[in-house]
């Protein structure tokens, strides 16, 4: 295991001096060290997207992405888009649509599609089903996720 060393990022509009493994995954830093539990645990393997968080704005697999590639970055969790009180338009939208169940998918459903309404304001259809191919919902809420992603899309137009 690597020795610890100083990293700094800026998470969430803050910026953080770590003393830590550098090959430490990103998602074990974000939940054990910095107490943000937005991003989730799936597959550790980088294949489900539960663990998504924007990267410099790029959705990013926090569960395979060492900590030492985020050092001088702008690391982006669910916990910094909105809160209860004033959820981002994209959540917003997540919960006009009612896209949930279990609600595990949601972080990295919720993080990929604002990084693809970042990039891409007005997606259609096959965009849209294209940036969420390879996050998996094992609850079938797929419908209600697409109309959740076209709403915030349609909303952010008006
Ligand atoms: S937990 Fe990271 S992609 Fe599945
Ligand atoms: S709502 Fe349960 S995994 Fe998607």
């Amino acid at each position: 295991m690597p020795a610890p060393r100083e990293i700094a990022l800026e998470v969430n509009g803050r910026r953080q001096v770590l003393h830590l493994d550098p090959s430490a995954p990103l998602l074990a830093v974000l939940r054990n060290d910095l107490a943000l539990n937005g991003p989730k645990y799936g597959c550790g393997l980088g294949e489900c997207g539960a663990c998504t968080v924007l990267l410099d704005g790029r959705a990013v697999r926090s569960c395979v992405l060492p900590l030492s590639r985020t050092e001088g970055r702008r690391v982006t969790t669910l916990e910094g888009l909105g809160t209860i009180e004033a959820p981002h338009p994209v959540q917003a939208a997540f919960i006009a649509e009612q896209g949930a169940q279990c609600g595990y998918c949601l972080n990295g459903m919720i993080m990929t599609t604002v990084a693809l309404l970042e990039r891409n304001p007005a997606p259609s259809e096959a965009q849209i089903r294209e940036a969420l191919a390879h996050n998996l919902c094992r609850c079938g809420t797929h419908m209600e996720i697409l109309a959740a992603v076209r709403r915030a899309a349609a909303e952010r137009a008006a």
